[in-house]
């Protein structure tokens, strides 16, 4: 099975289907993973991203060093305006974004504004509050897992861990026209890859908030739960499923 970004990217790449020169703008674009798959595609293509990250930028300046079209990567706060042109983007493609921002309905709008007409919106977010790791004694798993789909660290300004399934109505409440919806379920019966990434980052994510006093469970609690997934690992029981919504759109 691919690694979820290599099927979302080829999923984003699919459902925008920019013109091989044309703008691809990347929203919340950390480290670059989606724009580096366009660049890989349409070696031409003005690849845009945007993030508050200044570090996650640089590593981003980085990957997309030796692409042949234009390239632009910029700080910018996604709650606000858009630093684009109106109708001046060909795809906008964005991936567990939405949940950090406080109203994501101004940003379908702002998203409407900067495409072209025709122009294709793809988004994807986890539905964090479905996350299957199976391993830890059923009370303590639904407490951390719970804690973590609600979990609400410093550098997100909201969070939702069900905004994945939230997310065909929001689009279709927009005014974009919704085009297609489809889900991408990653899942791994063994603790590496993109399994053992998330179950790091519930880990990381869990400790930091419960050490700031805040969140439902104790760094007790979330190293037990981490010490049963691995024991179940060990012992052929571990099991892991994600599941990402895709949407996409275009203005008429
Ligand atoms: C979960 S990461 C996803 C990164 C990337 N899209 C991916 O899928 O690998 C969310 C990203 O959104 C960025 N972000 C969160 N709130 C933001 C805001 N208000 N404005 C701009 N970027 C924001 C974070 O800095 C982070 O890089």
């Amino acid at each position: 099975m691919p690694e979820t970004n290599e099927a979302l990217h080829d999923r984003f790449l699919a459902l925008s289907d920019p013109p091989s020169e044309g703008s691809i703008v990347d929203l919340g674009c950390g480290a670059g993973p989606a724009l580096a798959a366009f660049a890989r595609r349409h070696p031409k293509a003005q690849l845009i991203g945007f993030d508050r990250e200044v570090e996650s930028l640089a590593k981003a300046r980085d990957r997309l060093r030796g692409h042949s079209g234009p390239v632009k990567l910029e700080s910018a706060d996604l709650r606000e305006k858009f630093p684009l042109d109106a109708a001046s983007v060909d795809a906008v493609v964005s991936s567990n974004l939405l949940e950090c921002l406080p109203d994501p309905t101004l940003f379908l709008r702002e998203v409407h504004r900067v495409l072209r007409p025709g122009g294709r919106m793809v988004l994807s977010h986890s539905d964090f509050d479905s996350l299957v790791v199976s391993g830890a004694p059923v009370e303590l798993d639904r407490k951390v897992l719970h804690a973590f789909a609600d979990d609400s660290p410093p550098w997100m300004d909201s969070s939702d861990g069900r905004m994945g399934r939230k997310l065909p109505g929001l689009v279709a409440a927009s005014p974009l026209v919704r085009t297609h919806v489809e889900t991408l379920v990653t899942h791994s019966a063994e603790l590496s890859g993109h399994a053992a990434r998330r179950v790091g980052d519930i880990r990381g994510a869990l400790r930091s908030t419960a050490r700031r006093g805040c969140g439902r469970v104790d760094t007790v609690e979330v190293e037990d739960w981490y010490a049963a997934v691995q024991q179940a690992d060990a012992e052929g029981r571990f099991f892991f499923a994600e599941m990402a919504v895709v949407v996409a759109a275009h203005r008429v």
